[in-house]
């Protein structure tokens, strides 16, 4: 092994392995170091360490023997390149037979310009790659990052969703450790599929991956984040509830639903707007006859603490007399094919595709979104069918963008679209509020994501905890699935029991199709809307602590929702557990997701929990079989915990004066205070720390005049109320 210029190169025999080093993430490769030039990763170098033919890395050790390179912690493998055969499997691949049923056969390649293998241990298991309609443990499966708009009901079998989030974590034998594959072009994840022992990556992109090192998952997750952008800050009011649904017009339709949120005491605070808001589907126009003046529609929602979100999708409708088609097509801005402007059908019809790889086109996208925006009081923008989605078949590879072909770049496309788009709201010094449906590892500084079109089906319910839970842990913290589901007929129990599970997701949305029956939480019956309404109290009860939580993702990466092994990474119990998550440290959520069912086994890990609707103290380390009703779910506290809360909010335009602190036993936490929607707002932090009988808050950080006046502790039954203070104590008797 020699070192030059930061990289070391180990030899054996006609094999070469290239390594350089920045903080936790090795970066692997053996010929030239090829990451693509679109993809924007944080990575400098360091000066590396030998130790005879080792690299050390801290308490790790790089090693290359016998053709394996393996890293070693305190002498036991963590990660090892696999060397058996690894050839890709083909056999029992003809689907001629389904071809002659009219199914769509899957066309699968076994040859590939790269392959990287990777041994996975006996009791290995696999989290991560974004969107997956799986539970969390990806081993025995074959995925294939290729963002796909697919339209009917996802499940286990689907390779490839809207998202292409190339990373993996895997709890290896000796420790976790995490594989980031950052080519753009379309890429095989085989994780055990074919031989169990066997994880590869194939593609026809570069031999550059990416190892991240570290103790624990959420010690994984910095380091990830780091390397590929930490997420955005949300606004404080993106937490807020959000009622959507294809298509809410004319305006008379979005002032009913905020009529009927108000009259049932429901909080919300953004409506969002499908694609019939705009004149034929041409983007950033508006149908004047429908919503005949929207800014006048927005200023009167804005009255009533709600905004409007609006859709806005890449393709551009091919009309000459239109503006934006024809500003474009001067700037050169669609993509081609064969030197002319490629043409294929999203919901305009015949359309056209802008280049967003292209600074003039990403310029005008930017400048128009901005100038839509301010016209017509637009708080956010939904990017959808950013796959690109096409309905005359794919995009064949050799489109151009600019110099970029198809293949290399449509995985990127959703990224640089949302790019484009938060830049909008960034020049205006207000934090971005983009949801997409596709992206790319590196899209989460600039946009929140939901899971495409999900539908009303008890298993879409199930599975949109292990969804959001693994979006978490792939670096996307802000992330929802379409409660009630995008497509179906939902159903008053099924929306009962999915407001529930989803209640505290980090995006919450209801959003349904134009073919479906109506599920707004009042759509059903009072039983039905009383119950909703208990569970958005819940989460807008607990803005502060979702807010803190964002403040901890901003700034680690360690997600919002959970998987269970992610806070308990040395309790083997908690390894495969789809169906019960955790919200930051402190709240369990193991709710009901099947028809009919009125108790459910839950694992409690080790510490005390509280079930927060009946008080009832469960002692970890065990499963137990608990009781629920249609009404209280499975909400669980440990025991230790503190929880910053709010009360009796309807919607977060204006900050309350008063912070609510809930406590039982000592505990410590950390409270981030800031103006909830600028980008360069200073924070307060405030430490928190019960003993038992004396509270005792200390600013940490100040850089926010605060907004509190009141805080309000409660114990139990007891509730002490003292004037805000920046350091304050108080003893409770
Ligand atoms: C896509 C989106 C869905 C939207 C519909 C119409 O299917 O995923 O959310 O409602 O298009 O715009």
């Amino acid at each position: 092994m020699e070192i030059k210029n930061n990289t070391a190169v180990f030899v054996c025999g006609s094999k070469t392995r290239k390594v350089r080093v920045c903080g936790n993430v090795v970066r692997i490769f053996s010929s030239e170091c090829v990451t693509d030039e679109l993809v924007k990763l944080n990575f400098d170098e360091q000066e590396l360490k030998p130790d005879g033919n080792d690299v050390v890395i801290g308490d790790y050790r790089l090693r290359f023997c016998n053709g394996t390179f393996s890293i070693y912690l305190n002498e036991k493998i963590v990660f090892s390149e696999y060397t058996g055969d690894a050839t890709i499997y083909t056999e029992n691949k003809d689907f001629s037979l389904a071809a002659l049923e009219g199914h769509k056969s899957e066309g699968e390649k076994s040859e590939f310009a790269t392959q990287i293998n990777i041994t996975l241990a006996e009791n290995d298991c696999v989290y991560g790659l974004g969107d997956k309609a799986a539970a969390i443990d990806r081993r025995g499966y074959e995925y294939v990052q290729w963002n796909t708009d697919d339209p009917s009901a996802h499940n286990e079998s689907y390779k490839s969703l809207y998202k292409s989030i190339n990373y993996v974590l895997v709890s290896g034998g000796s420790g976790y450790y995490g594989v980031f594959y950052p080519d753009p072009h379309r890429a095989v994840f085989n994780i055990g599929a074919y031989k169990p022992d066997l994880m590869y990556i194939a593609s026809d992109g570069s031999d550059d991956y990416y190892i991240i090192l570290g103790k624990t998952p959420a010690e994984i997750t910095e380091a990830y984040t780091a390397l590929v952008g930490k997420p955005l800050l949300p606004r404080l009011k993106m937490l807020g509830n959000q009622q959507s649904r294809w298509s809410y017009t004319p305006h008379s339709a979005v002032r009913d639903v905020m009529t009927r949120f108000a009259e049932n005491d429901l909080p919300l605070d953004y409506i969002h707007l499908d694609i019939d808001y705009m004149d034929g589907y041409r983007v950033y126009t508006v149908d004047k006859s429908r919503f005949p003046d929207m800014k006048a529609l927005s200023d009167e929602l804005a009255e009533n603490g709600i905004e409007l979100v609006t859709i806005i999708d890449p393709a551009v409708k091919y009309d000459i007399e239109y503006s934006v088609y024809a500003d474009l097509e001067k700037l050169d801005g669609y993509a081609k094919r064969d030197g002319k402007i490629y043409h294929n059908a999203v919901w305009p019809g015949d359309s056209v595709y802008p280049d967003y790889f292209n600074n003039k086109t990403a310029d005008y996208i930017t400048n128009k979104t901005a100038q839509f925006i301010e016209e017509n009081g637009i708080g956010g923008i939904w990017c959808d069918m950013n796959e690109p989605a096409s309905f005359n078949g794919p995009l064949p590879d050799d489109v151009m963008f600019g110099e970029y072909p198809h293949s290399r770049v449509h995985n990127l496309y959703g990224d640089y679209m949302v790019r484009v788009i938060a830049k909008a709201f960034n020049r205006n010094n207000v934090r971005p509020f983009v949801i997409t449906r596709a992206c790319f590892a590196t899209s989460s500084p600039n946009t929140v994501a939901w899971n495409g079109d999900n539908q009303s089906l008890w298993g879409h319910l199930r599975v949109s905890l292990s969804q959001i839970s693994t979006m978490g842990i792939s670096g996307f913290p802000f992330d929802g699935v379409d409660v009630g589901g995008f497509g179906g007929e939902c159903n008053k129990e099924l929306l009962i029991r999915w407001i529930q599970a989803n209640a505290l997701s980090p995006f919450l949305r209801n959003h349904s199709s134009i073919h479906t029956r109506s599920q707004e939480p009042y759509a059903f019956d009072t039983a039905t809307t009383d119950i909703y309404r208990r569970y958005l109290r819940l989460r807008y009860d607990l803005i502060p602590y979702l807010y803190d939580l964002a403040h901890v993702a901003h700034q680690s990466g360690v997600p919002v929702m959970r998987p269970m092994f992610f806070n308990f990474p040395n309790d083997s119990a908690c390894r495969r557990i789809s169906d019960q998550v955790m919200i930051g440290e402190s709240i369990m959520v193991a709710p009901i997701l099947d028809q009919g069912a009125n108790m459910r086994s839950v694992y409690f890990p080790q510490g005390e929990w509280v079930d927060m609707f009946n008080g009832k103290t469960y002692k970890g380390g065990g499963a137990y079989v608990v009781n629920m009703t249609l009404e209280n779910s499975g909400y669980f506290i440990k025991s230790d915990s503190i929880l910053p809360m709010y009360s009796g909010l309807n919607n977060l335009s204006k900050k309350p004066d008063t912070l609510v602190l809930r406590l039982n036993k000592p505990a410590k936490y950390i409270n981030y205070e800031d103006d909830g929607r600028t980008l360069d707002s200073k924070r307060n932090a405030y430490e928190i720390d019960f003993d038992g009988r004396t509270l005792r808050l200390k600013t940490v950080e100040r850089g926010y005049d605060t907004d509190y006046k009141k805080l309000i502790i409660v114990i139990g039954k007891k509730i002490i109320k003292h004037d805000f203070a920046y350091d304050l104590t108080c003893t409770i008797d």
